[in-house]
């Protein structure tokens, strides 16, 4: 199939194949009245309309006028816990009274909730929720979702959660990449043995992931009173060596030196990072760890923003990501994120949009497939309501994509009665 979008007053190419660095988050490559071609899912060409339009037969395309409107790559959410049984509004309500994230956790509450509603739940049921989930973070854009285990906490249920990611990424048209979150919180069966449970993930569940393929990166909740940097450290070696690429819960709630460990052990992201040190900081800088940052969550604990500022004027690629899990921040809204990277991080627009485009391509290590227009890459693609980028965080946590194309195919379109469009043809 063959496809041609034309007319684009801004095509925001965000042109590149590496995370972009420092100042280069800035530079978004835009084409005025921009043109892309797109066969057999590939991005063939990418420039002026009127050039590409002297180069080609226009009817031998599907043609799609942007005329006054904005064209972007698909946005990647690179950070998500999006397979989960149950909800906790009820823990929110008591968060909007005062009590804080790690008050509720060690009452007994917060992520082991999560823990008992996902083991209860069935497969089907899971991947039913998946797909709502999925279909939402569609209509802002999204074509490449990270999607974390972590709500088992045993054997059966662990896998279990990686193979509703391994079917979701099979039925629904948004890429899925499964990682592997075993340590997000000591399951009760283990209650102050964390060094056990951490050799029963090395021993006992790395292996038989790593043998069916079911998680590409291994991540671990390093934070006061639940994982040490010593125990976060033993497994992020081990799963290095089974050849599982890296990241982390980092110097989310208390400054532990997860950014250090990150920078120690290369970690392709470290996350969140609220109180992440300055020396941390520069150590992630020399080694080329990306800097995952996740305002809206930072928002919902009503904690301070993590200092994108500082980190991307110390050299780093910062991404931009939802978080989106049933506790600390229960939201797939890209459009929120990027308003808050902008209103309370002192980001610029433009480092926001790299931030959700390439940077967050390479925090999912896909950086030579997606996160651009630019030739060779897929063709994941979004056009907007509206002539230019700048009403991205303009019009505040509502979502103005128009229309969402993945290898190529139209796969959402918010001006049909039926918007997901893929469900047609699929
Ligand atoms: O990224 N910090 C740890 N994990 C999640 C929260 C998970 C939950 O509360 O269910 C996070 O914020
Ligand atoms: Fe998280």
């Amino acid at each position: 199939m063959k496809i041609l979008i034309k007319n684009a007053s801004e095509l925001v190419t965000c042109s590149g194949t590496s995370p972009k660095k420092g100042e280069d988050m800035r530079e978004l490559n835009i084409i005025e009245n921009g043109a892309v071609l797109v066969e057999d899912g590939i991005i063939k060409k990418v420039g002026k309309t009127e050039e590409i339009l002297k180069e080609i037969n226009e009817r031998e395309y599907e043609v799609y006028d942007a005329k006054g409107k904005a064209v972007l790559p698909g946005f990647i959410d690179s950070h998500t816990h999006f397979v989960f049984g149950g909800y906790r509004a009820d823990e929110y309500y008591l968060r909007l009274k005062g009590a804080t994230y790690m008050e509720i956790m060690e009452k007994g509450g917060g992520i082991i909730n999560s823990v008992e509603a996902t083991r209860r739940a069935s497969k089907e049921e899971l991947i039913e929720l998946g797909k709502k989930r999925l279909d939402s973070m569609l209509s802002f854009g999204v074509t490449t979702v990270e999607g974390k285990s972590g709500y088992g906490l045993d054997f059966d249920t662990e896998i279990k959660q990686l193979e509703v990611y391994k079917e979701l990424n099979d039925i629904h048209p948004i890429d899925i990449v499964p990682t592997f979150l075993g340590a997000h919180s000591i399951p009760r069966e283990y209650r102050c043995r964390n060094m056990e449970y951490i050799d029963f993930i090395i021993e006992k569940v790395l292996p038989y992931i790593k043998e069916k393929n079911l998680a590409q990166f291994v991540d671990v909740f390093c934070e006061k009173n639940v994982f040490s940097v010593d125990e976060s450290r033993k497994l992020l070696l081990a799963a290095k060596m089974m050849e599982f690429k890296l990241k982390l819960h980092a110097d989310e709630i208390v400054s532990l030196g997860g950014a250090e460990l990150a920078a120690e052990v290369e970690a392709v992201s470290a996350d969140h990072l609220l109180q992440a040190s300055d020396k941390g900081i520069e150590m992630m800088a020399k080694r080329g760890v990306i800097a995952t940052l996740l305002p809206a969550t930072a928002f919902s604990l009503k904690e301070n923003f993590a200092r994108a500022r500082y980190m991307i004027d110390s050299g780093l690629a910062v991404a931009l990501a939802s978080d989106f899990n049933p506790g600390s921040c229960f939201t797939e809204n890209l459009s929120l994120v990027i308003a808050l990277a902008t209103l309370y991080m002192n980001m610029s627009l433009e480092e926001a949009i790299t931030a959700v485009t390439i940077n967050a391509a390479a925090a999912v290590g896909r950086e030579k497939e997606i996160g651009s227009i630019d030739v060779g890459k897929k063709a994941d693609i979004i056009i907007l309501e509206h002539p230019s980028y700048k009403f991205i965080p303009y019009h505040i946590g509502v979502s103005i994509v128009e229309k969402v194309f993945k290898n190529g195919k139209l796969i959402y379109d918010k001006e049909r009665d039926d918007r997901y469009a893929y469900r047609k043809n699929s």
